[in-house]
């Protein structure tokens, strides 16, 4: 039986480099409520990042529900389909009607054309998200909610150390937030984060976590439990050593599928992120499999490939009845949707691991979605056709 890969690992420590932080908390007795290690990772992570002013949370959805409550939306939030499904679900969590509309696809990004022609009077807010870790047009969004006097929340779940000229793409907007869960490049086993303009949002969002308690008598908001533990935040401390290392590698893995699969015909290779977060690519119609019988083939050689953004959101069973969020055409985002396939990333995967892979698309270059046929048996079509 071939060894399982699967589309990500999570970056994880020396178990023995984590025993130190676990008795320190054992000695203090301090769990959770905002504690030592709670601090100093809330500060080092807003350093490492490059922002100024930002909350973790114990999961990047709590975080999203909260933005939107700090925020004190209401009516209608534009947004993408083309997204994983807590997306859509933090808005319907704060009451609000999601409004889906398509996307570019070049950058799988919402399009703020689109945007601009969903407006209507009962629309309050943006929720943008910047899918694979590839920013959004933040100019063009800017202006359309400057235009029409909305907020915008970025949903930077993907975009953990993306950059843009002028520094950390969460700076964007009212509020950007990110998850640390397990999948992600960057890791507190799960745990996310709002990241505020200025300390006063920060202040605001940091009592909304904590039941909206100002002190010990005093509760003015009807805030949530979103407070990140000391076992997360240690953590999460120790795997700020091992981050610049983990990005690294996903660049050279990164690399080399681009190398191997450049020239195989139907395959569409997407734009990188900064982070290397996923790899999707597409599955034309010219290649000779479709996407799922790309996907089975993957499956039949243990290699555990992902359909992220599949299926849309706005087609779940969840979304598919709500007409109101369903009322504008999203071509491209379904014709993406159809043909994406995430490909294995991750900063454990192996040489041997990423040729296994190129190995099962080059044998359905070929028609082939047979797992009998061995990698030496396929034809490199990479250095044929250069
Ligand atoms: C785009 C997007 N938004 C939100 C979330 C939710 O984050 P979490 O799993 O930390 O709650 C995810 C997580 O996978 C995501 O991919």
């Amino acid at each position: 039986m071939e060894k399982a890969i699967y589309v990500t690992s999570p970056l994880l420590p020396e178990l023995g480099a984590f025993i130190p932080y676990l008795q320190q908390i054992w000695k203090s007795k301090y769990l959770t409520n905002n504690g030592p290690f709670h601090q100093a990772f809330e500060q080092a992570l807003a350093d490492y990042l490059g922002v100024e002013h930002l909350s973790l949370f114990n999961n990047g959805t709590t975080a999203l529900i909260t933005a939107l409550q700090a925020l004190a939306i209401d009516g209608e939030v534009i947004t993408t389909p083309y997204s994983f499904a807590a997306t859509a679900h933090a808005l319907v969590w704060n009451r609000l009607t999601p409004v889906f509309v398509d996307i570019d696809p070049r950058t799988f990004n919402i399009d703020p054309k689109a945007i601009e022609a969903a407006i209507t009077p009962r629309t309050q807010a943006i929720l943008p998200v910047h899918c694979y870790g590839l920013p959004c047009d933040v100019e063009a969004i800017e202006q359309v909610a400057r235009r029409h006097g909305l907020r915008v929340i970025y949903d930077a779940a993907h975009a953990f150390a993306v950059q843009d000229a002028q520094g950390s793409v969460l700076r964007h907007g009212d509020m950007s937030i990110l998850s640390l869960h397990a999948t992600k490049v960057f890791n507190t086993f799960e745990g996310g984060a709002i990241i505020s303009p200025d300390a006063r949002t920060k202040h605001h969002v940091d009592q909304l976590r904590n039941f909206g308690f100002v002190d010990e008598v005093t509760v003015e908001t009807c805030g949530i439990n979103g407070k990140m533990s000391e076992i997360n935040a240690a953590f999460g401390l120790l795997q700020l050593q091992h981050i610049d290392g983990a990005l690294v590698k996903r660049e050279s893995i990164d690399a080399l599928y681009r190398k191997q699969l450049m020239k195989i015909p139907g395959i569409t290779l997407c734009c990188a992120a900064q982070n290397h977060a996923y790899f999707p690519i597409l599955v034309e119609d010219a290649y000779p499999l479709s996407r799922d019988q790309l996907y089975d083939a993957f499956k039949q050689r243990q290699v555990f490939a992902r359909r992220y953004f599949y299926p849309l959101i706005s087609d779940m069973a969840a979304y598919c009845d709500r007409k109101d969020s369903r009322r504008h055409p999203l071509p491209m985002a379904s014709h993406i949707a159809q043909r994406v396939i995430c490909l294995p990333i991750h900063p454990d995967l192996t040489l041997t691991d990423v040729e296994r892979v190129v190995a099962v698309i080059r044998r359905g270059a070929l028609g082939s979605s047979s797992n009998t046929a061995t990698a030496s048996a396929v034809p490199d079509l990479v250095s044929e056709k250069r």
